[in-house]
């Protein structure tokens, strides 16, 4: 501790001081944004993470600290004792701090700094590796500061909303065993045991679990999970879940602690009220009307089919489309009509990506409608696609033809592009819903795997499909959709022993592998397991909503990169080859 810090005790942020402080003898303390030297006085504005100050020495006041002052660089760190005094004609009404500032008496560099490698304002002033490398200078930039802020008051708002609705916040481990999440696990060595490894975990499933067996009825924990996976602008191998799991409860009663939860968070944070309870959509309605289990509803656009339209349509394509036993569905584009050719065969690349084989257009012009495929419809096939479509003049009408995933995902990611491109959803409008009825698995190239993850509870109504025809079985699963994201996902849990044993088999996890991976699951399962459900809301993806950003990285106090690198720690590293021999490890690469 300096002197100085001894004798002069801070009094105010930089981002405190009013007219109303005229007069006062103050001490601030902050880094140096600015220096402008006006011919004598000198001028420096000094910023904590609170605001900016404008600091005045003038040599005819305090002939020392001027002198001192003429020392400072950008990014030093000092504290200063002074006067306040009024700014007079030269009010700045941008700054909080504007009609004031401090005439320093006494100034103590506390330390010089390196010259910073980037401008630190408001918009970023460098690229995103420079950014991360110097992530301490790049965090103390305003709008991270400000989503920080907001993180660690939504953090308090949680806890304070689980504690009014009798939930107990229970920390589970980190070095903890596999927790199938659908990631690779990150594994961790152990010393005392050569040759075995810990898993990190993907998320605290099967230990809440495990507390509702333990009777401890109402969990939550903001939980730290890792998932070795491809990143990408919405996924961190390390992140955060505001995790819960309550027993003795129904779907609905679940729904209600959430919807709770969000009222509490969402209002407070953006002054809009949350209306609960949030509407409902089946899976299936929601990958029929908006081609995606994490529809935006903040903007219309639904796709409509045209299958029963088009079945026998003179266009081949189409016509044999619906012949396999494919789908036809179409998307109307209000005000399409514009969009130019190349424009169109954009979209058509964009719906390749998806599997697409093509995208049919047609635009409806005053002079009727426009298209190569328009030829081959007839005028009752016109007049109902008009009707199921609501055509008017001016719209566009996008098709794939194809069979019925490779349909629904190419347009609802084509919904979602034209969305965002043509900015069809409001901003400012927090769009909550639920997708319920979710299906148990999912199947690809004729294995099935978990949808969510393997303790979801089949639906009681399909128990027999799970020896018929497993693909059919519906979970009890849903997940909270928030503005075309996925926020968070939950299920009631299988409880029953047996019917967890079949899930795993159906699975393709043998009994060997099962009594490895969980059999002190299952022995748990075992010792008088209430009926149980539970959920996980995704707390950076909240956190990054809620702010406006658009990378988790911006929400993140120390993020990683898409390689799931630390720049600035510069990590993952070798370990040193003492450490490598304790734990018994070597090397191959
Ligand atoms: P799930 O795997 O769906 O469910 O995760 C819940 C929520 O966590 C967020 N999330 C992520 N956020 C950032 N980076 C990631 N890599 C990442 N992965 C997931 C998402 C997601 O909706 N144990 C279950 C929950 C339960 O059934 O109770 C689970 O982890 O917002
Ligand atoms: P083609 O006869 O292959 O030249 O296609 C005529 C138009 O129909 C083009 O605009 C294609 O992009 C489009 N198209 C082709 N196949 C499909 C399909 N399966 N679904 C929708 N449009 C298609």
């Amino acid at each position: 501790m300096s002197d100085f810090l001894s004798q002069y005790k801070r009094t105010h942020t930089c981002g405190e001081l009013r007219a109303s402080n005229v007069g006062q003898r103050v001490t601030l303390c902050g880094w140096v944004q600015n220096y402008r030297d006006h011919g004598g006085a000198i001028f420096i504005d000094l910023r904590d993470r609170y605001g900016i100050t404008q600091l005045k020495f003038d040599p005819t006041v305090d002939e020392a600290a001027h002198q001192q002052a003429d020392r400072l660089r950008s990014e030093w760190v000092v504290g200063v004792c002074g006067t306040v005094v009024s700014r007079g004609e030269n009010v700045n009404p941008k700054m909080a701090t504007g009609e004031i500032e401090v005439l320093g008496e006494l100034l103590e560099i506390f330390n010089p700094s390196l010259t910073p490698p980037f401008e630190i304002g408001d918009a970023p002033s460098a690229n995103d590796n420079l950014r991360l490398e110097f992530r301490y200078l790049d965090l103390r930039r305003r709008p991270l500061q400000e989503n920080l802020i907001l993180r660690s008051r939504m953090n308090k708002l949680t806890r304070d909303y689980f504690d009014s609705q009798g939930f107990l916040e229970i920390e589970t481990p980190i070095l903890m065993k596999t927790t199938p999440e659908g990631a690779r696990d990150y594994l961790v060595p152990s010393r005392v045991n050569p040759g075995q490894f810990y898993a990190l975990p993907q998320s605290p499933q099967t230990l809440k679990q495990i507390l509702m067996i333990a009777g401890y009825d109402r969990y939550f924990q903001i939980a730290r999970c890792f998932r070795d996976e491809d990143l990408r602008a919405d996924r961190q191998p390390e992140f955060t879940q505001i995790d819960l799991e309550m027993s003795f409860v129904n779907q609905n009663d679940v729904f209600e602690v959430l919807e709770g939860l969000m009222k509490a968070i969402v209002e407070p944070v953006t002054g809009q009220p949350v209306v609960t309870p949030f509407p409902r959509l089946t899976y299936r309605e929601a990958i029929e009307r908006y081609g995606s289990d994490k529809p935006d509803t903040r903007f219309g656009m639904e796709l409509g089919s045209l299958t029963d339209i088009l079945a026998e349509s003179q266009l081949k394509v189409f016509a044999d489309v619906v012949g396999s036993g494919g789908v036809i569905k179409a998307m109307n584009v209000k005000k399409g009509a514009e969009f130019s050719r190349s424009q169109l065969d954009k979209l058509t690349d964009f719906v390749k990506i998806y599997g697409a084989k093509g995208l049919a257009w047609i635009k409806i012009n005053a002079e009727g409608w426009q298209a190569p495929i328009v030829k081959f419809f007839s005028d009752a096939e016109k007049a109902a696609i008009g009707e199921r479509l609501g055509l008017e003049v001016g719209d566009l009408v996008l098709i794939v033809a194809d069979q019925y995933r490779i349909a629904h995902e190419s347009m609802g990611q084509l919904r979602a592009h034209l969305g965002k491109t043509l900015e069809l959803a409001d901003p400012n409008r927090y769009d909550l819903l639920w997708v319920v009825d979710f299906p148990l698995f999912d199947e690809a190239d004729g294995k099935l795997n978990a949808m969510h993850h393997p303790f979801c509870n089949p639906n009681p109504a399909d128990f027999e499909l799970l020896f018929s025809d497993p693909g059919k079985v519906r979970a009890q699963g849903y997940d909270m959709v928030m503005n075309g994201n996925e926020l968070g996902s939950g299920s009631i849990r299988c409880h029953r022993q047996d019917i967890q044993r079949r899930i795993f088999e159906l699975l393709g996890i043998g009994e060997e592998e099962a009594e490895q991976k969980f059999g002190f699951f299952l022995r748990a399962l075992q010792h008088g397991t209430p009926p149980h459900a539970g959920f996980a809301v995704g707390m950076d993806r909240l956190v990054m909503l809620l702010a406006g950003a658009t990378s988790l990285r911006d929400v993140i106090a120390f993020p990683k990169t898409q390689k799931a690198t630390d720049l600035m720690m510069q990590t993952p590293s070798r370990p040193d080859a003492t450490q490598l021999t304790e734990l018994k490890i070597r090397v191959t690469q």
